[in-house]
């Protein structure tokens, strides 16, 4: 193939790269954009693709803009970063559409993308750091790069809350200084392997979560630094992952993620529209604050509740929408598998006094005896479940709760699309898609649905579901 081709990408990569097909083979753009011809330069051939980046354009897409960091090539975390604000969300739109339609759901009106507070910057409050070696051997912090696993110094981040910058510079200060190594999964040497960081927006408080193969002396050493040094961070705890894989955390039979508390408190506290939770180090939590007020609002409005219908929350962490429901109805109740996620709702509830109730189960396994309880009453349902969507059975499950209506809350359009699907076939009536941009400059995208159940109709059978792929856990 020759090096240089001038070429129009058709759709978007799930991982935001233009794409296009040539005679049949998928090439991945980095930094092209669908619709733009342009000349772009072949770097190499994978065994089912090809990749290749942007050099030029005589025809611009009005949407390109120079991506504002420096480190856009090599750290790869924001593959949507040439594109203006607009341009992201009509991609992103494009990217909903087509998985619609592929589950035979084009009719479907998705609206105009939602933006939070702060589009482009700032807006952050999570970062997942790795420790690796340079070419020349010398040790670094940072992300873990585009192509490979090289760990690619990011202190300037933009799309970090400033308090996060200033913990990951104090983290990345320290651990050089200290000189402690990267742990290496194949050979059981080495320390560090990940450093995760986050923020509240409420406090400006940061909880470091250092996780390491094994357990050695400087690392309380490396806290006791930090905490020392840096004023955003509250705290630091230690978690140990020894096992041969990619993964940062290592979860234990249950899902539960361990943690040893080394310097101040593993909690922190973030309010949104008036409501308190506590987040602890293993907890799923939106990362974009500022987007998820209006996302929970948005949802709990839509779901027009009021003081006498129960409403549900399946898969509800350490509380999102079910204690955000609660100040606006009587009983709400938050079903969630993780221990310690429910220990924070339940918290939350107590110290707020919240008329909020929180079950740590299996949602497919709770349904049948919560629809035993509640279906009489057709509560009203919110599911939020992580991006593989609703497992097997867990669709027909809600829908023997008869709920009068359910706010569907997904950071994966495949997955949702599949379930929208089952829902559609179940008798259910499915509202617009309304986007939420919570994670600018990726390709990622969360989604609320709004679905009307229908009066006293029982549930019909859903047709087989299929997995979808589980992509990056957001
Ligand atoms: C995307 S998070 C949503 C959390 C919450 N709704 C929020 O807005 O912060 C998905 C949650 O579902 C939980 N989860 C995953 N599978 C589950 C299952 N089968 N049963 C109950 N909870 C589950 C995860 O632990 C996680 O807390």
């Amino acid at each position: 193939m020759r090096r240089e081709l001038v070429v129009t990408p058709s759709h978007w990569s799930p991982r935001g790269e233009a794409e296009l097909a040539i005679h049949g083979r998928p090439m991945l753009v980095w930094q092209g954009i669908v619709g733009e011809r342009s000349l772009v330069r072949v770097r190499n051939m994978g065994r089912n693709r090809d990749y290749a980046v942007f050099r030029d354009t005589q025809d611009p897409s009005p949407h390109r803009v120079e991506p504002a960091c420096d480190r856009y090539n090599t750290c790869g975390g924001c593959p949507m970063m040439h594109l203006d604000t607009a341009g992201q969300h009509v991609a992103k739109r494009a990217m909903i559409v087509e998985a619609l339609e592929e589950e035979g759901l084009g009719d479907l009106e998705v609206t105009e993308v939602t933006a939070g507070p702060l589009p482009e910057a700032d807006f952050r409050h999570v970062v997942k750091l790795g420790i690796g070696y340079s070419d020349h051997g010398r040790l670094r912090v940072g992300a873990w790069g585009r192509h490979t696993r090289t760990v690619v110094p990011i202190p300037h981040c933009h799309v970090a809350a400033s308090s996060l910058r200033a913990a990951m510079a104090s983290v990345a200060h320290h651990i050089l200084e200290l000189e402690i190594p990267p742990w290496d999964p194949a050979d059981g040497r080495g320390v560090l392997r990940a450093i995760v960081l986050r923020a509240s927006r409420t406090t400006g408080d940061v909880v470091v979560t250092l996780v390491a193969g094994r357990r050695v002396r400087v690392l309380t050493e490396l806290a006791e630094r930090i905490a020392l040094e840096c004023t955003e961070i509250s705290g630091v705890v230690l978690h140990l992952n020894d096992e041969d894989n990619n993964a940062i955390y290592k979860r234990d039979m249950f899902g539960e993620v361990h943690t040893k508390v080394l310097r101040g408190s593993p909690y922190l506290e973030e309010t949104l529209n008036g409501v308190r939770y506590r987040v602890g180090p293993g907890d799923f939590f939106q990362t974009n604050p500022g987007l998820a007020e209006r996302l929970y609002a948005r949802a709990l409005d839509r779901l027009a509740l009021d003081d006498d219908t129960p409403f549900v929350d399946l898969y509800s962490g350490v509380g999102g929408l079910a204690l955000a429901a609660s100040t606006r109805t009587g009983f709400a109740l938050g079903v969630e598998s993780l221990e310690n996620a429910v220990a924070s709702a339940r918290d939350a509830a107590k110290t707020q006094d919240l008329p909020a109730t929180f079950e740590c189960d299996d949602v497919g396994g709770f349904l049948p005896d919560l629809a035993r309880r509640l279906s009489a009453s057709r509560p009203v349902v919110s599911v939020n479940p992580a991006r593989r969507g609703l497992e097997e059975g867990v669709a027909e499950g809600i829908a023997a709760l008869m709920p009068r209506r359910i706010a569907y809350i997904s950071c994966n359009p495949r997955a949702l699309a599949r379930d929208l699907a089952q829902f559609r076939a179940l008798g259910f009536t499915i509202g617009a898609v309304e986007p939420f941009d919570m994670f600018p400059h990726t390709a990622h995208i969360e989604c609320l649905v709004v679905l009307e159940g229908q009066d006293g109709a029982p549930a019909r059978r859903a047709p087989r579901r299929r997995v979808v792929g589980r992509g990056k856990e957001s």
